[in-house]
């Protein structure tokens, strides 16, 4: 099985997560890369897809790379938000990035936050359409941190045998 780890990442968070990613998954056949220089997606069974939330929804990069995978593929979604664990600004975008695999198998999600620069908070609480996440953005300064990295290891491992039972 031959696995790839796909990240988009502005400011290093999702950087960080897809690393932790890449390290659960053992000792499988694996490769990590940014979206922007990633190898075609034809050759892995299964792709690890990671973004930052933005705009509540998933960043225009990434859904091109989504659109391209070709059908019947085993994709899992990691995200990092500025928003709260689970909350469902993040939710949204993980909904959303499921909507563009329709005929691909989606094993599962992992998000956890990832701090935003003080300035870009204090600039998006002026915005109404930015406020309500930027308020909870306001307390991700340490994320990811090494808890979140952890527990994206052990999903990373949880959705490779998960992508086995498929076979
Ligand atoms: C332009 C922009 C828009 C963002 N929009 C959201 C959002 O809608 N909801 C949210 O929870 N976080 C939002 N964030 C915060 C990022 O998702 C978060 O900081 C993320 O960890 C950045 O990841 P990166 O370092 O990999 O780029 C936004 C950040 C930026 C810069």
């Amino acid at each position: 099985m031959k696995v790839l780890v796909a990240y988009y990442s502005e400011t290093g968070n999702t950087e960080k997560v897809a690393q932790s990613i890449y390290e659960g998954l053992g000792f499988v056949e694996k490769k990590i890369a940014s979206i922007k220089d990633a190898p075609r997606a034809a050759q892995f069974d299964v792709i690890f897809v990671g973004f930052p939330v933005q705009n509540h929804s998933v960043p225009a990069v990434v859904e091109k790379f989504l659109k391209r995978i070709p059908a019947g593929k085993k994709v899992a979604f990691f995200a990092t938000h500025g928003s709260l664990r689970g909350g469902e600004l993040a939710v949204t975008a993980f909904y959303y990035a499921c909507s563009l695999t329709a005929n691909k198998k989606v094993l599962g999600t992992y998000g956890c936050r990832g701090k935003v620069k003080p300035k870009m908070i204090e600039a998006l609480m002026k915005r109404p359409q930015d406020k309500y996440w930027a308020l909870e953005a306001q307390s991700a300064t340490g994320n990811p941190d090494e808890a979140d990295c952890e527990d994206a290891r052990k999903w990373a491992w949880w959705m490779l045998m998960k992508a086995r039972a498929l076979e």
